[in-house]
């Protein structure tokens, strides 16, 4: 009888443990569609370490730009391991003068570790309230979910940082593409704004926005 309940309980560790292996993680299938709750799972049998492992963010990004400035992501699209896991991260590359405009991200977190030369970053509280600093090599700083932040190259050089996220799809909303980049007439994002049209319009010729 005891030998019956010693193999039960083998047993139930075995079918216990082996179900938690399936749970480990949930490597996106990127062939199928997005879902609330993330893509669909890979067939564990094609999971390999690649799945894993991204070598996106070794080389810098293309900073001649508008905004000087570039940011390659390794969100669930790129790095199909963090589907599921709560976590992904992106690099982020400033050269001198550069700047990543307001902006927020609604799906998640961000944690900010400056890499290379010198950033002022900040972010604005629900209550309108402003935290900003300038960050040296080595400080990181928090930016809380969902709050409009921004970073500057605030130094000589070009400034690198690694940011990583509460979410494998913590999303980008720049304000001032939300604004000017788009078809929303002139009109209406004057009396919303309250900016002056000459204003908006020059925005939006920057910007690629219309009407
Ligand atoms: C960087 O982007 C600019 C503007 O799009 C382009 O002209 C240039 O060739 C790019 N440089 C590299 C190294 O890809």
């Amino acid at each position: 009888m005891s030998i019956q309940i010693l193999f039960s309980f083998l047993f139930l560790l075995v079918a216990s443990s082996s179900y938690a292996s399936v749970q480990d993680f949930c490597v996106a299938d990127l062939s199928q569609s997005d879902t609330p709750s993330g893509f669909p799972c890979k067939d564990v049998k094609k999971v390999s370490v690649s799945d894993f492992v991204y070598s996106g963010l070794a080389a810098a990004g293309n900073t001649s730009n508008l905004i000087k400035a570039a940011v390659t992501p390794a969100f669930t699209a790129q790095f199909p391991g963090v589907n599921g896991l709560g976590i992904s991260t992106a690099r982020l590359d400033l050269a001198v003068g550069g700047v990543i405009p307001m902006h927020t991200h609604p799906g998640g977190s961000e944690l900010l570790v400056v890499i290379e030369g010198t950033i002022c970053a900040g972010f604005i509280s629900s209550a309108n309230t402003v935290y900003f600093k300038t960050l040296k090599k080595g400080d990181i700083m928090l930016f809380p979910q969902g709050l409009l932040h921004f970073q500057i190259n605030s130094g000589k050089g070009a400034a690198l940082a690694i940011v990583s996220f509460s979410s494998p799809v913590p999303g980008l909303q720049i304000t001032d593409f939300a604004l000017f980049a788009n078809d929303l007439p002139t009109e209406i994002v004057a009396a919303t704004t309250f900016l002056d049209p000459a204003t908006i319009k020059k925005l939006k010729g920057v910007l690629g926005g219309t009407n």
